[in-house]
């Protein structure tokens, strides 16, 4: 049933690539237009939504957050993420123009199936993002988009990941596409990036395994790591950050790299392992040079660096101890191979400390209580 894998998490970390191409496969007319007749929401009404608010818990959360960067970019309409369990007591504005979209593995988590009914209630309409045919979130939703990334089975969720941000991001790109915020070429280019992801991926897999394994078992004894990002990196390190704090049982944390200075830097002594997920250096460059100089802030206070960083980047080959490198991609699709070595990553730390990777302690795979 493992396939040859050792655990189910190393088999459904290597199916990151199927997961995402079967994604997106059947979502596309003739002409290379985005096709979601699935969802079954008159375009009119795709017209008229003003806001997107997404909910979610845990890994679904950060697919969620990063998809509100692309969203946003595309379809020019404020995307806010909440954590389910906290969306429904603060009494949100929701109104018949709002979209609200739950994002969810397993289709059963309670919080999230709880913040759909009161969406429903206040008169929201409500799209699930799920992997699990059949299951109550989208049951109890308006419409469905799957993620076909197959049964997960590994309590810490791998290719599910992966698998939402492409799907949320078809999302984004059909909005786009009814409400004319981007041109049909742009739409194609993205389509045609996308398509490209599952080989990047691969890419990752093969070559970077080796470096993501020697660090983990040179890394195995640190009592906690630090990990940071920005843009769409930041949602990257938080999923790193929690994929080895479930996985590993070491403690970690994630947080934006523009808040080093604001706190978390008071943390950085000599030795202290800190992951940072470098942006491309072509594009946005201002955002590379600023995570750039974050590295050397805590380089220069003796941390150990280990950057995710776009092939051929000088400074993360200057600044950093070990480089898991990424293929050049766009920004908004570089989380899709930015997450994988911090997968492997997680894994190979378990894995050196003789734990049970597929069931972590106190953890189960769907959360069915509030
Ligand atoms: C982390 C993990 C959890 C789930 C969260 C939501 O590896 O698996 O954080 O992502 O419990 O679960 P779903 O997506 O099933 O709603």
């Amino acid at each position: 049933q493992k396939g040859g894998w050792d655990s189910y998490m190393d088999k459904e970390i290597h199916e990151d690539p199927k997961a995402v191409a079967d994604t997106l496969l059947g979502r596309f007319g003739p002409e290379g237009e985005l096709n979601l007749d699935e969802l079954r929401i008159d375009p009119e009404d795709i017209r008229q939504v003003d806001k997107i608010i997404i909910v979610a818990c845990g890994t679904a959360s950060y697919a969620g957050m990063v998809a509100k960067y692309a969203i946003e970019h595309w379809v020019r309409i404020p995307v806010e993420v909440e954590l389910a369990h906290e969306f429904r007591y603060r009494d949100p504005i929701l109104t018949s123009r709002t979209l609200v979209v739950a994002i969810s593995q397993s289709g059963e988590t309670m919080d999230t199936l709880m913040a759909l009914r009161h969406a429903r209630e206040q008169g929201s309409r409500v799209l699930a993002i799920c992997n699990t045919q059949g299951s109550t979130i989208p049951r109890e939703s308006d419409a469905v988009l799957y993620t076909h990334a197959g049964p997960e089975i590994a309590v810490a969720s791998t290719k599910a990941f992966v698998a939402q941000i492409v799907a949320a991001y078809l999302l984004g790109l059909y909005l786009a596409q009814v409400k004319g915020t981007l041109f049909r070429d742009e739409i194609h280019q993205t389509v045609d990036s996308l398509r490209a992801m599952p080989s990047k991926i691969e890419w990752v897999l093969d070559t970077q395994a080796d470096t993501v394994e020697r660090t983990a078992s040179s890394l195995v004894d640190a009592k906690s790591f630090l990990f940071l990002g920005r843009h769409v990196g930041y949602p990257v390190a938080m999923e790193g950050a929690l994929k080895l704090k479930e996985i590993a049982y070491t403690f970690t944390e994630g947080f934006a790299a523009g808040e080093l200075k604001h706190g978390p830097i008071a943390l950085v002594e000599p030795g202290e392992p800190i992951v940072v997920i470098v942006p491309s250096a072509r594009g946005r460059g201002t955002l590379h040079k600023k995570v750039v100089s974050a590295i050397e802030e805590v380089k220069a206070r003796g941390a150990f660096v280990i950057a995710v960083a776009e092939q051929g980047d000088p400074d993360a080959e200057e600044y950093a101890d070990v480089v898991f490198w990424r293929p050049a991609c766009p920004t908004l699709l570089s989380p899709l191979v930015d997450v994988v070595p911090l997968q492997l990553f997680a894994l190979d730390m378990a894995k050196s400390k003789d734990l049970d990777v597929d069931k972590p302690r106190n953890l189960a795979k769907s959360v069915t209580v509030e």
